[in-house]
C-alpha cells in the first residue's frame, strides 16, 4: 500500500488529502475561502495566503484524522508548487518541508494542472484509461488542450490567448451582478433562460487550438450593461462601471454566454479528436463541472468524454496526491530546497522537474 499526503494552496482552497494507491480517497479536506473573498468579487492575494498560514494546520491534521493514521504512515508528502499566488503557494510548500523534514518522508513538487488531470483518476474506475488521451483543462486560471500520450507525458495543443474560460464566468457573473464565484451562479441562473436569446460570438476561425474569450466578453458587456458617458466617469473620477441595463433579462444574458463559451470549447476539442488518435477525451478544472459543457461536449463526439466527480473538478488535495503516486512510482522525488514556480506551464519537462 502506498499512502500520499497531498497539500493544495495554489489559490483560495486549503486542502489536504490521504489517497492509498493512487486511486482510493482516504481522506479529502478542503478549507474555502470564497466567502473571505465574495466581498472583493475575486481572489485578493495578501488575504488567501494570511488564510493559508491560518487553516493548514489543522487542515492536514483533520487528513490525518480522517484517514485514521499517523505521518510514519505516509510513503511520501506532494504539495503543489504552481502555477498560482506566490504567496499561497509558499504557505503550502514550507509546511510540506517542514513536515517531510520532520518525518523523513520524501518530498514531491506537484505542477497544479497535473493534478487538475489526474482528478480522472479519482473517477469511478469503470474502465481503465488507455493513453493517448486529449485533454481540457479549464479552470479559473488556465485553459489548457494537450495530447497526454502517458502518465507525466504532456504536448501542448493549445490554449487561451487572454482570459481562461472560469475568469470569463466569473467576469461575466461580476457584471451580471451575481455572487462570486461566477461559475457556478452562472450555471444556475442559465437554466431559467434561452441559450438563444443573444447569438454572442462562438469560436476564433482558425486552424489553430487556440481559444480567445475576450471577444465574447466584450459582446456580453455590449448588450447586457450601459457604459457611463464621459461626462459621467469624469464626475466619478476614475470609476468606469458600467451599469446593468434597466430590463434585461439576466438568465437570458447567462444562458446565451454560457452557451457562446462552451461552443467554442467543444469545437476545437472535436477538431483536435479528429486530428490525434485518441481514446477519450478528458475534461478538468473547476469549469468541467458544469453541465452544459459536459452534455454538449458528449453531444458532439463520438469518443468516450470523462469528467470528475463534481467535487475533484474545483481545487483539492487528493488530485495533488494522486499525481504525486505517479511520480512517486516512476522514482522522481523532489529536492529538499525545492521552490515555487508560480508560472509553470505543463509540459513534459515539468514532470521531470525535481
Ligand atoms: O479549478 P478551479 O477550482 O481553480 C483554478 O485552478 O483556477 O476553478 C475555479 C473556476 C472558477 O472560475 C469558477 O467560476 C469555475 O471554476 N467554475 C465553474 C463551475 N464551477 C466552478 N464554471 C462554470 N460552471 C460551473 N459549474
Ligand atoms: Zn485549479
Amino acid at each position: 500500500m502506498t499512502n500520499i499526503l497531498g497539500i493544495e494552496t495554489s489559490c483560495d482552497e486549503t486542502a489536504a488529502s490521504v489517497v492509498i494507491n493512487g486511486k482510493t480517497i482516504a481522506s479529502n479536506v478542503v478549507a474555502s475561502q470564497i466567502d473571505l473573498h465574495a466581498q472583493y468579487g475575486g481572489v485578493f492575494p495578501e488575504l488567501a495566503s494570511r488564510a493559508h498560514v491560518e487553516a493548514i494546520s489543522a487542515v492536514v491534521d483533520q487528513a490525518m484524522l480522517d484517514a485514521g493514521m499517523g505521518i510514519e504512515k505516509l510513503d511520501a508528502i506532494a504539495v503543489t508548487r504552481g502555477p498560482g499566488l506566490v504567496g499561497s503557494l509558499l504557505v503550502g510548500i514550507n509546511y510540506a518541508k517542514g513536515l517531510a523534514l520532520a518525518a523523513n518522508k520524501p518530498l514531491l513538487g506537484i505542477n497544479h494542472l497535473e493534478g487538475h488531470v489526474y482528478s480522472l483518476w479519482l473517477t469511478e474506475q469503470h474502465r481503465e484509461i488507455v493513453f493517448p488521451v486529449l485533454v481540457l483543462i479549464v479552470s479559473g486560471g488556465h485553459t489548457e488542450l494537450l495530447l497526454m500520450t502517458d502518465h507525466g507525458k504532456y504536448e501542448r495543443l493549445g490554449g487561451t490567448l487572454d482570459d481562461a474560460a472560469g475568469e470569463a464566468f466569473d467576469k461575466i457573473g461580476r457584471i451580471l451582478g451575481l455572487p462570486f464565484p461566477g461559475g457556478p451562479n452562472i450555471e444556475r441562473v442559465a437554466a431559467q433562460g434561452s441559450p438563444a436569446s443573444y447569438n454572442f460570438p462562438r469560436a476564433k476561425r482558425d486552424q489553430s487550438y487556440d481559444f480567445s474569450f475576450s471577444g465574447l466578453k466584450t459582446a456580453v458587456m455590449r448588450e447586457a450593461t450601459v457604459m457611463p458617458s464621459a461626462d459621467a466617469r469624469r464626475a466619478r473620477g476614475t470609476e468606469t462601471k458600467a451599469q446593468l441595463r434597466s430590463g434585461i433579462s439576466v438568465s437570458d444574458v447567462a444562458a446565451s454566454f454560457q452557451q457562446a463559451l462552451v461552443e467554442a470549447l467543444v469545437e476545437k476539442t472535436a477538431r483536435a479528436t479528429k486530428a490525434y488518435n485518441v481514446t477519450e477525451i478528458l475534461l478538468a478544472g473547476g469549469v468541467s463541472a458544469n453541465q452544459a459543457l459536459r452534455k454538449a461536449m458528449r453531444k458532439e463526439t463520438e469518443l468516450p468524454v470523462r469528467y470528475p466527480p463534481l467535487n475533484l473538478c474545483t481545487d483539492n488535495a487528493a488530485m495533488i496526491a494522486t499525481a504525486g503516486y505517479y511520480r512517486f512510482e516512476a522514482g522522481l522525488r523532489s529536492d529538499w530546497d525545492m521552490e515555487v514556480i508560480p508560472m509553470w506551464p505543463l509540459t513534459s519537462d515539468a514532470y521531470e522537474t525535481t
